[in-house]
């Protein structure tokens, strides 16, 4: 485990973003796997920066994103689809039919979350980029989850309703209640993890990686990853 302490969300933009560029320049047809949320923006802006001056490509690059909220449509601008498009795929050379979100608005979301789970199967990412919440989820793997589990739809727990209410005009009954989210199984079988975070999750990243690896702290399974990096703010 490689964990770097960065100064501020700047620094760690940088550090992540020059992994990740890394990444794309060591493989150009690599596969990532990408996260939402407030902590990768800056990521995607350093990416985004460095791909229109000619840095970078992402023209080969195939990427499966972590998770959806189920029911809100793909036009709404807090569904991760349309995230992406607006934080990052708008804005690089990467061929839009070579990314995936899962599919929130399938019918039967029990089967979109098999067929994901096959997907990423048949993809195998090279490098997954994660960000983490307050009780220590990742994607939307809330405590409790078991460390067995593929893509899967879960509903969310009360916390996460709150800490994502931000998103929704501070409004938890906004919030879409479920998501279709990979499992620790698939997040673990990426080659290569990277975790951000700024000074207000250093708390649960140290609880994280230095406490009991434990369903009730999801990202603690990390630790038993052999090729993660932690990027996070020194509190
Ligand atoms: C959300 C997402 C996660 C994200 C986390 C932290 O619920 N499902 O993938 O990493 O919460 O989000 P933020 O970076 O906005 O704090």
């Amino acid at each position: 485990m490689n964990i770097i302490y960065v100064k501020n969300n700047e620094e760690m933009a940088l550090k992540a973003a020059s992994i990740i560029a890394a990444q794309v320049t060591l493989k150009n047809d690599c596969v990532l796997g990408l996260a939402t949320g407030g902590t990768p923006v800056g990521t995607y802006a350093n990416l985004i920066k460095w791909c229109k001056e000619g840095h970078i490509s992402f023209k080969n690059v195939r990427s499966v994103n972590l998770d959806e909220y189920c029911n809100l449509p793909v036009t709404h601008p807090e569904s991760y689809r349309c995230f992406m498009n607006t934080n990052l795929f708008d804005h690089v050379d990467i061929d839009k039919a070579n990314t995936n979100v899962p599919d929130g608005l399938a019918a039967d979301s029990e089967k979109a979350a098999k067929d994901y789970d096959a997907l990423i199967d048949s993809l195998g990412v090279d490098l997954q980029l994660l960000g983490i919440g307050y009780n220590g989820h990742i994607g939307f793997n809330e405590p409790d989850s078991a460390f067995t589990m593929g893509t899967h739809v879960v509903e969310l727990t009360q916390s996460t309703l709150e800490a994502n209410a931000r998103f929704f005009d501070n409004d938890v009954s906004k919030v879409p209640t479920h998501a279709i989210t990979m499992g620790m199984r698939n997040i673990m079988s990426a080659k290569r993890i990277l975790l951000i975070g700024g000074a207000e999750k250093a708390e649960i990243i140290e609880k994280a990686f230095f406490g009991p690896v434990t369903p009730e702290v999801p990202a603690s399974i990390l630790q038993l990853h052999k090729d993660v990096t932690v990027v996070c703010v020194k509190a």
